[in-house]
């Protein structure tokens, strides 16, 4: 079927992120490593232009130390956008059955 459909078994390079944050929506992606062989055939059709990027190979001990990696490493830059999720109005007042106000004021 792949082969039908002009797609490759094997997905071009790629990592995954999960990026969230306070008050907005979390997003789940992943980057693409521009000029990869598969990009052009992704088998779960995945690779959006927005997302391949240029992944840097960088040699040099120090500056791979400095990220907690070995040489040779890579980095990205990429800008995540979030969407802001809406504030929720503060929460009622919560009363136990029991408490001096009246029924109908019980929020559960
Ligand atoms: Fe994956």
């Amino acid at each position: 079927m792949l082969r039908a459909l002009g797609r490759d078994p094997y997905r071009p390079a790629h990592i995954h992120f999960v990026v969230s944050a306070p008050r907005h929506a979390a997003v789940t992606t992943h980057l693409f490593v521009k000029g990869d062989a598969y990009l052009d055939s992704d088998a779960v059709f995945g690779t959006k232009e927005s997302l391949v990027v240029d992944f840097v190979r960088r040699n040099a001990p120090e500056e791979a130390k400095k990220h907690g990696a070995r040489t040779p490493c890579y980095t990205v830059e990429y800008d995540f956008v979030l969407r802001r999720v809406a504030e929720l109005p503060p929460a009622a007042p919560r009363r136990l059955p029991g408490d001096q106000e009246e029924a109908a004021d019980l929020v559960f």
